[in-house]
Parts: C-alpha cells; sequence; structure tokens
C-alpha cells in the first residue's frame, strides 16, 4: 500500500487546514493507504541561505533544525500534501521554507521527488487560495511531479476553528481529491 504524507503548514495543528486534511487523507486510508500529518507550522524553522551545502552533504542541509527529519519522510512517500493556511495572499513561512530547502536538497539527491503527486490544500476566509495554490503547485512541477485535481481549487472558505466543518463544497472538494489521489495511485502502480 503506498504512503501519503500531509505536511501541515497551519501553527494552528487543529484549525481548518488540519481538518481538510484529515478530509483527504480519510479516503486514502479508507483504501488501505497509510497515511501520515507531520506539523510542521508553528515550529521555529530556518529560510534558505543558498549556501550549497546540499550539493556537497547530499541528502542534507546544512541548517540545523527539524527539515532534516522530514525531508527522508518526503522522499519516502509516494503522495505530499502541502496544506497552508492563506496568510497575505500566500504560504506560511513554514511552507516556504520546505519549499525552498527541500527543493534544493532534492535537485542534488538524485530528484527523489519524481513522479511521486503532489497536491495543496489551502483554507482562506475571502481571497488569496488561488495563489497560494499555485505557489504550491510550482514546487510540484519543478520536481517532475504528478498533480491531480478535484471538482474546485482544493480549498475552503474557512476562517474561524470549525469553519471548514460548514463548508459543504470545501468538503466535497477535499473528499474528491482524495478519490483522485487513489486513482492515480493505482494508475502509477
Ligand atoms: C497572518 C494571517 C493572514 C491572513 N491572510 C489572509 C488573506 O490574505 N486572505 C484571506 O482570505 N484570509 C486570510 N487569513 C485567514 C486564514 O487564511 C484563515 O483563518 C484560515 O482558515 C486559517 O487556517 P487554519 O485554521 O488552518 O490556521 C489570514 C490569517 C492570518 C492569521
Amino acid at each position: 500500500m503506498a504512503k501519503i504524507l500531509a505536511i501541515n503548514g497551519s501553527p494552528r495543528p487543529g484549525g481548518n487546514t488540519a481538518a481538510m486534511l484529515e478530509t483527504v487523507l480519510g479516503v486514502c486510508r479508507s483504501t488501505g493507504h497509510s497515511a501520515e500529518v507531520y506539523q510542521a507550522g508553528g515550529r521555529p524553522v530556518l529560510g534558505c541561505v543558498s549556501c550549497g551545502g546540499c550539493r556537497q552533504n547530499i541528502g542534507k542541509c546544512s541548517r540545523e533544525d527539524w527539515l532534516n527529519e522530514l525531508y527522508p519522510k518526503m522522499a519516502a512517500a509516494d503522495a505530499i500534501i502541502f496544506g497552508s493556511p492563506t496568510y497575505f495572499s500566500d504560504l506560511t513561512p513554514e511552507i516556504k521554507a520546505i519549499i525552498d530547502r527541500t527543493g534544493f536538497i532534492n535537485m542534488s539527491d538524485g530528484r527523489r521527488f519524481s513522479r511521486k503527486i503532489g497536491a495543496a490544500v489551502v483554507p482562506v476566509r475571502r481571497a488569496g487560495a488561488i495563489h497560494v495554490i499555485d505557489s504550491i503547485n510550482h514546487f510540484f512541477f519543478i520536481n517532475d511531479m504528478v498533480v491531480p485535481g478535484s471538482t474546485y481549487w482544493n480549498m475552503s472558505l474557512a476562517r474561524d476553528l470549525g469553519d471548514y466543518e460548514k463548508d459543504e463544497e470545501g468538503a466535497r472538494t477535499m473528499v474528491r481529491l482524495g478519490e483522485n489521489i487513489n486513482w492515480l495511485l493505482e494508475k502509477l502502480k
């Protein structure tokens, strides 16, 4: 069975991003896949300093924080889901740090993300989610990954804790995303 890794970039572990990810992962688990959530949001993380250390020390970032624990999980997963709330029409800084640093580590480590599935999951109060989804998809596309869609963009109109549960279309979009990840995993076997 396949391994799915969801990275929660929201600093609110029980927030809307977490709930959306749980919907997607629930659908994936229902067909026997294993699914893990890695909590990244709210944990101090450093940005890329363009030191080139990942070209010398393959598979590792020279900066010391939890990112070196996360990268092997990403490299081992069949599908990687990035969950990020919309912050001023953009990603959270934790997700941006993961994108920059694991993007470079992966490129000098034999492009281990190639042909993995990638999906974005984004809550938003009102505007900016499409930009966040685009930013996450840019990471998947340059890393040779395969991106499934859903019946709407992978977002939910949600501000306060529990708002996602009231957004029926958002929940339906997440269920279909989970079904499409399962479908694609079968096709890519
Ligand atoms: C710093 C910050 C910036 C935000 N910027 C936006 C924004 O640009 N557009 C928007 O519609 N909502 C914005 N929001 C609202 C969040 O995207 C929304 O509350 C989301 O559901 C939070 O997800 P979470 O519960 O997983 O933390 C912002 C919230 C915060 C804390």
